[in-house]
């Protein structure tokens, strides 16, 4: 709550936050952007990394079920200490299901939860979840108010959409700060629009004028595809901090403002994202969910679809290495 002092009072401003992707931004995935934080940088506000990073989301009736529960955490809610702050990020209808996952958040020692209330997949939104929530602001405030007695003394934020057919926010806004969350992103789309219409910053400018004085943080997010573009619409809006999402997909050093990346750095960063990613989840997760992270970063060069090819067909870490060794010492 907003009279208790968390990480998110002691963040710089303007922040930068790397979104919760789902099968996207996991353990792996997040610990290879924590890896190219600087250290050197350490004692400076920004530290070449995103400030805070959030889990992928988990759905609160999951972790209620003892079975479900060890296979999600170790899924969804694992993290090492080079990627706090970290926030674990929940979904679902239930208050009192929300307050038996935030113990659970707390538990694990994350360092803050948030809740979804974005979401715009189908089965989540039927469920009344996720962006559903947006027509529903009596639910949303009991779901708030039972997860921060869930958590105790560790902030709770809020992820959000400006609405669900039309822009809302102006009366939605004020239904989440009258919980007083510690922040609130806002993605800044309606539910309609999914992604086909470009993120309205003009809306994340409102959201700062509402929130004023609430002690509520504002984080902006929609299309960011450079930290210089993160820093611009942060400074037109006033937003406290900004999330970046698709744009950090394939570049894993978005957050140190690095943008010519050797191609040899590059192709290595696959072979230790695939060390990570087979130490964490071997016998859980299936080995082809890197595929995506080869093709986001394996292109726009010469041989780039014929090393696609070859890497969609590994099938461990070790395989990928080879490939990727092979492949750079034929150069
Ligand atoms: C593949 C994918 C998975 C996502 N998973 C989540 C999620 O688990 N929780 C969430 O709040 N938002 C999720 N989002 C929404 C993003 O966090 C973000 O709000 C959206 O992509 C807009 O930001 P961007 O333009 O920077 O990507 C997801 C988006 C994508 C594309």
């Amino acid at each position: 709550m907003t009279n208790m002092t968390s990480f998110w009072d002691k963040l710089p401003k303007p922040f930068f936050a790397l979104a919760p992707l789902y099968d996207v931004t996991d353990f792996a995935f997040r610990e290879m952007i924590a890896r190219r934080r600087s250290p050197s940088l350490e004692a400076s506000a920004h530290r070449g990394g995103p400030d805070v990073m959030f889990t992928e989301f988990v759905s609160v009736d999951g972790l209620y079920h003892e079975k479900a529960r060890a296979k999600l955490t170790k899924l969804h809610l694992g993290f090492s200490e080079i990627q706090r702050p970290i926030v674990a990020q929940l979904w679902g209808t239930k208050p009192e299901l929300f307050f038996q996952a935030a113990r659970l958040v707390r538990e694990l020692d994350f360092n803050g939860v948030d809740v979804n209330m974005g979401c715009p997949d189908k089965k989540v939104v039927a469920a009344g979840a996720g962006a559903a929530l947006i027509k529903n602001p009596t639910l949303a405030q009991e779901i708030i108010t039972a997860t921060q007695e869930g958590i105790g003394d560790l902030p709770i934020s809020v992820k959000t959409r400006i609405g669900y057919e039309r822009d809302t926010l102006d009366a939605w806004l004020p239904k989440l700060l009258e919980a007083k969350p510690a922040a609130v992103t806002v993605h800044a789309r309606t539910v309609k629009e999914m992604s086909k219409v470009p993120a309205d910053w003009q809306a994340v400018r409102r959201a700062v004028v509402i929130a004023e004085g609430s002690g509520t943080l504002i984080v902006g997010n929609g299309d960011i595809n450079s930290l210089a573009m993160a820093k611009q619409r942060a400074a037109e809006s006033g937003a406290d901090g900004v999330m970046i999402g698709r744009g950090v997909f394939g570049g894993y050093w978005f957050f140190t403002g690095r943008t010519e990346i050797p191609l040899a750095e590059r192709l290595q960063a696959l072979v230790e994202h695939a060390e990570i990613f087979e130490a964490n989840f071997a016998g859980i997760k299936n080995f082809a969910m890197l595929r995506k992270h080869f093709a986001a970063v394996v292109q726009g060069f010469a041989g780039a679809k014929d090393l696609r090819m070859k890497l969609m067909r590994a099938e461990s870490a070790a395989a990928v290495r080879e490939v990727i060794n092979s492949a750079s010492g034929g150069e």
